[in-house]
This record gives structure tokens, sequence and C-alpha cells, in this order.
């Protein structure tokens, strides 16, 4: 890679904002920045990040975090890593309306998150409305929802956990969060996606993905352990035919 090329790849893959967004949460003043960084703990996390960035090859579809934002609104939808809450998203998964979900430890759930791309839904807890330019912190943002792809960025996905807290839905946010997964699975964004798949139990859900993202019911699965048959949906975005 030519040197404006990787720099290029750097700024997409935005460490200078994840770095930023990392300080932040930790609240530190900038004199204590380095002090921070003697702790072996936190370097490690830094130098894990960093050399998985510079050794990982050059992307083949736009995958950097992007944050999505709407006129005259508290609401905002990102799949930057570093604003994800994993004390939120394990409340969530205590409540009953998540039903194919129970807590998880903290590590696991941490896995999970950050080795899928997870799109967050949030509230701005400082402004009624956000507007642009926008950086949003982990510290400013209330994780309310959630969409999960496990993926590898480029030729599978593979949806699950999809959720607005209750007090929260009917407003369109759902639509709304799909409708960001579905612009960064695209065959404009992702020219070598072969198939997005999920499962679902939800009649309703059924028809709501075939809208968003083409899906076809491909097979049923018999769940009598959770008293409810779950179908297999499938789109191939980049099909011929
Ligand atoms: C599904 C869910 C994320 C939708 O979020 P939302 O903000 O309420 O959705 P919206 O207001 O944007 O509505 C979008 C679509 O979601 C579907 N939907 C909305 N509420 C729903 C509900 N309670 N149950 C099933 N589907 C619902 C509808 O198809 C709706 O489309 P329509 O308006 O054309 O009928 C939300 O209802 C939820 O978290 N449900 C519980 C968890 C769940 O079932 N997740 C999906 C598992 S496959």
């Amino acid at each position: 890679m030519t040197h404006d090329k990787h720099n290029n790849y750097l700024e997409q893959l935005n460490v200078h904002g994840y770095l930023r967004n990392h300080l932040n949460t930790q609240k530190l003043p900038s004199f204590r920045v380095l002090t921070y960084f003697e702790n072996l703990q936190n370097l490690r996390l830094f130098a894990h990040y960093i050399s998985a960035v510079m050794s990982a090859a050059p992307p083949t579809a736009t995958t950097a975090p992007r944050t999505w934002t709407r006129p005259n609104s508290e609401f905002f939808i990102s799949n930057d890593p570093s604003l994800l809450s994993i004390k939120a998203v394990n409340e969530a998964f205590a409540q009953d309306f998540l039903y194919w979900g129970k807590p998880f430890p903290e590590e696991v759930l941490h896995q999970m998150l950050h080795s899928s791309m997870s799109f967050g839904v949030y509230k701005d807890r400082q402004a009624q409305s956000v507007c642009e330019p926008f950086a949003p912190t982990a510290e400013s943002a209330e994780q309310i929802g959630l969409a999960r792809m496990v993926t590898d960025g480029t030729t599978f996905g593979y949806l699950s956990d999809v959720y607005v807290l209750p007090e929260y839905q009917g407003h369109g946010l759902g639509r709304w969060l799909m409708n960001c997964v579905s612009e960064v699975f695209s065959k404009e964004n992702m020219p070598y996606l072969r198939r997005i798949m999920l499962l679902t139990g939800d009649k309703r859900m059924q028809e709501f993905y075939a809208k968003v993202f083409g899906m076809q019911v491909i097979a049923h699965e018999r769940r009598p352990d959770i008293g409810q048959d779950l179908v297999f949906m499938c789109a191939r975005p980049n099909a011929k035919s």
C-alpha cells in the first residue's frame, strides 16, 4: 500500500476516533493521559488494537464506524464499538420482551458485541436534538436498542439480537435501525456480499425483514424447548437473479 492509501485506510478505520472516544470515557485530564498508558493493562489493550489494525488486510467494503442522526431527534444510531454499553445490553437481556436472551457474563457479552458489527440505538443524554457535526461519547449516550451482525465484513452477515426497549418501540426506531444496517450491508457498499441470514420466531418481523432486506424464508426449525418454531431467512443482495 502507498503511504497515502495507508493513511486513508487508517482514517477509515477511525483509529483516532476510537482513541479519542476511549480516552473520553476514562474522563482523563490531558496531563494524565501518559500515566494512563503506564498502566500495563491499558497499554496492552491499545497495542492489541493498533496491531490488529496495522496487520489487517485493506478493506473490501466500507465498514468504518458510522453514526446516523435525524433532524429534531435526540436519538441516534451508531456502529462505533466504543459507544456500546455492556450494562445496558445485559439489562435488556434480563427483560422478558427479549424472549431468546438472558444476561451473559460481562466478558462474554463484550466478546459477542465487539467481535460482531454491533449497531446501537442511543438517546443523547445532553441534547433535546442532536445536530451535525456530532461526536457522541459513551458517557453522553444512553443505549436503548441493538442489532448485531456477526460478519467477516465483506461476504457474509448473520443478523441477531435486534431490539428496541419497550418504552421506545412503535416510533420508527426499529425501522431506522434496520435501514442503517441495510445501508452498510448493501450491494453498493459490499460488492462481495454473498448472504445475510437470520432466525426469527415472529411473523410480523418476517414481513419486516422481507421488506427491508429482501429476505426470504428458506427453512424452519422446530423448537419445542422454547415453545415456538423458528424460521431461517436469507437474502442474497448481489445475486444475479
Ligand atoms: C422489533 C422491534 C425492534 C421493532 O422496533 P420499533 O422501534 O418498535 O419498530 P418500528 O416502530 O420502526 O416499526 C417497524 C416494524 O417493526 C415491526 N414491529 C413493530 N413493533 C413490533 C412488535 N411489537 N412485534 C413485532 N413486530 C413489530 C412491524 O413490522 C413494524 O413495521 P410496520 O410499522 O410497517 O408494521 C421492537 O418491537 C422489539 O424490540 N421487539 C422485541 C424484540 C424482537 O422481537 N426483536 C426481533 C427479533 S427477530
